[in-house]
């Protein structure tokens, strides 16, 4: 991309970036290049269309090649324009934090179906793991007599957690504390109506093999020790603690870990109706079970 600024319009720039995007292994490559392109010009991707001849001045010009390269060279795309959509949110994202995934919002449709057979009562939500915050603010937001509570391991993804809630305005129906997965936090009441955790579940053997974006991404959002299983089970372990009964559990798991999630629920001995959500795949990808009442 080395012509003069005034060669490159809109649709050029994007049918170039695209080409490239696709030779460097980029997932949907003219996504890729319309979403930077619309961050680089301030504008929603989709107002692109309306301006393809529109001629892309130097300034902008020398910026969209600065993040081209580091998309290139593996830097997911949601880090370089700082956010990614989520339950038809923006959820703010920086290097601390998990870029939230499309299953992920399995967990917060998990927890709408649980409040609607609840008829709509005020309920108390643990988040564990929060990372971004994102199911959290999706589950508040969809349900404004929830109360959450959203704990994590990390300062750092606490503190763009909080810049969430506070850009959605849920200072009042969230709470963000620093803890060790179902450590309770001091001043917290002990007992739930639904935890949520999408914990780390990658296996040791599987973080070698990750694609170079997801690599960029903390290793310790994503790395589970031999099996996958570690954090998972610690809390299915102790999540019943925690729960009131007939209280939800839901939790996110790996494409593999059905079989052995249902397993570790049912020996658990305090959990029934356990079952599984699907992703757009078909996998089963979020476990649900409640909490056995009596
Ligand atoms: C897979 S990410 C999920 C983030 C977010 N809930 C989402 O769905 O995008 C896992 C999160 O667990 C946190 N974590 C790792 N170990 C933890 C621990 N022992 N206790 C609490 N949080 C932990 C990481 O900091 C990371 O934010």
């Amino acid at each position: 991309m080395s012509e003069a600024a005034e060669n490159w319009t809109v649709l050029r720039l994007i049918n170039w970036t695209k080409d490239y995007f696709a030779r460097s292994g980029i997932d949907e490559p003219r996504l890729a290049a319309e979403v930077l392109l619309g961050h680089v010009l301030s504008c929603p991707r989709v107002a692109l269309y309306t301006q393809f001849d529109r001629i892309v001045e130097a300034g902008h010009l020398s910026a969209f090649r600065g993040l081209i390269r580091q998309a290139a060279d593996g830097e997911p795309i949601a880090y370089l324009i700082g956010r990614k959509d989520f339950y038809s949110l923006t959820i703010k994202v920086t290097p601390d934090v998990l870029i939230p995934r499309p299953e992920t919002e399995l967990l917060v449709d998990a927890v709408l179906d649980y409040a609607r057979s609840r008829g709509g009562e005020p309920l108390r939500l643990w988040d564990v793991c929060t990372g971004s915050g994102c199911v959290a603010v999706a589950a508040a937001k969809q349900y404004p007599t929830l109360t959450v509570l959203a704990t994590d391991i990390s300062e750092a993804a606490l503190t763009v957690a909080r810049e969430n809630v506070k850009q959605h305005g849920l200072a009042r129906q969230v709470r963000l504390e620093q803890a060790d997965l179902l450590t309770l936090p001091e001043s917290a009441e002990r007992f739930f109506d639904i935890i949520t955790s999408n914990p780390p579940y990658v296996t040791d053997a599987e973080m070698e093999q990750l694609p170079e974006p997801v690599k960029r991404e903390p290793d310790a959002a994503l790395r589970a020790g031999p099996d996958g299983l570690e954090f998972i089970t610690r809390i299915i372990h102790n999540a019943s603690d925690h729960l009131k009964p007939n209280g939800l559990l839901t939790v996110e798991i790996g494409f593999d870990q059905a079989e052995r999630v249902y397993d570790l629920l049912n020996e658990a001995g305090r959990y029934e109706d356990i079952r599984f959500g699907k992703d757009a795949a078909g996998i089963d990808r979020v476990a649900m079970a409640h909490t056995i009442s009596d």
